[in-house]
């Protein structure tokens, strides 16, 4: 997660139990990822070489996918734009890798490509994505498309609006192998987002995101086509629509006002990027702790719902009620 996943919330996410990425996809140089992914394994310890992994996009260079490759690390993250010879290169290297997809053509393309994890992300996911359909619904096609073509080999991750056990247990039911969390990690003491956003995070409910283009059509990245982001709304995106307007003129006074919010930190203007289970966010914990608590309620869950019978009504198609 650019701008969100350093070195201290990678290895904590690492010493949970968990793979922890850097988010590396906009990195400025080869020293500076270098330098970062060292601190991160030194910060991980034991746990760093296993279990912490590299985050690009598609489209930001070649350069990044060779230093990524150079450095070795035991899993690769990557989405967005055209990533198939990452892939392939990244695949050669032996590198597991991780592709975070948004349709199910792009699932079964990746696992064509060699991916070793597909992360199906829903809608309700925040930061950026493409995925019209939510992951409730989008999960289940994607473990069956690709049990249908036989990658049985194939991990199916889950990703987008998960923030706690109940959700991450909701996943694995659909047939997920694990969860991705991302906004319930920006929401952690380790996350490089300020605490004034973390406060937003406290603040913020479901129904308080919403998805947008508006930003990354008034910033400075060439984010690819069909993509846009989730975040809490505030008054410059309620404000403003969901893409910049045609005329150059508001455009341009749209692009300096979004500037100086972003310079001055003014979150009424600069997005906070979230998924939509930022509800589910409660506390500003450590990453490791999150890890851990998150594993250990959704096992309660997973524990309580299979030795139960089912806990509801549920209405019988022939018109009746079963218990
Ligand atoms: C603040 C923030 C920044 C993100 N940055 C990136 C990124 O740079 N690259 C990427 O592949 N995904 C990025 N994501 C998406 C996450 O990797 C993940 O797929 C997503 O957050 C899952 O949905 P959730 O936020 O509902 O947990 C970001 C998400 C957030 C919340």
């Amino acid at each position: 997660m650019h701008g969100v996943s350093g070195a201290e919330l990678a290895s904590s996410v690492a010493k949970g139990g968990g793979i922890g990425f850097l988010g590396s996809g906009f990195a400025k140089d080869k020293v500076s990822l270098h330098r970062e992914y060292n601190r991160a394994l030194e910060m991980g310890g034991n746990h760093g070489h296993e279990r912490i992994g590299i985050g690009l996009v598609g489209f930001t260079g070649d350069w990044l996918v060779e230093m990524a490759i150079a450095l070795s690390p035991p899993a690769i993250w990557i989405t967005f734009g055209d990533y198939n010879e990452p892939i392939r290169k990244i695949k050669e290297a032996g590198i597991p890798i991780m592709v975070m997809v948004q349709s199910v053509e792009e699932a079964v393309t990746a696992a064509e490509l060699g991916a070793s994890a597909v992360v199906a992300q829903g809608s309700e996911s925040g930061g950026h994505g493409a995925a019209p359909i939510s992951t409730l619904c989008f999960v289940p096609e994607v473990v069956d498309a690709l049990k249908a073509k036989g990658f049985d080999e194939v991990a199916i991750l889950a990703a987008g609006g998960i923030a706690d056990g109940r959700q991450v247990a909701a996943v694995f039911a659909l047939g997920a192998a694990g969860a991705v969390m991302g906004t319930r990690f920006a929401a952690t003491k380790e996350s490089m987002y300020s605490d004034e956003k973390k406060q937003r995070y406290l603040a913020a409910k479901a129904a308080d995101t919403h998805r947008t283009r508006l930003y990354d059509d008034l910033g400075a990245v060439p984010w690819p086509a069909g993509i846009d982001g989730r975040v809490i709304g505030n008054t410059f995106s309620k404000s403003h629509g969901t893409v910049a307007p045609a005329e150059e003129e508001k455009q341009k006074a749209l692009k300096e006002k979004l500037a100086k919010g972003q310079q001055e930190g003014d979150l009424d203007v600069a997005p906070v990027w979230s998924g939509a289970g930022v509800g589910q966010i409660h506390s500003i914990d450590s990453a490791e702790e999150v890890v851990k608590s998150v594993w250990d309620a959704a096992c309660a869950r997973m524990l309580e719902i299979s030795g139960k019978n089912v806990p509801f009504r549920m209405l019988h198609p022939g018109g009746g009620l079963r218990l």
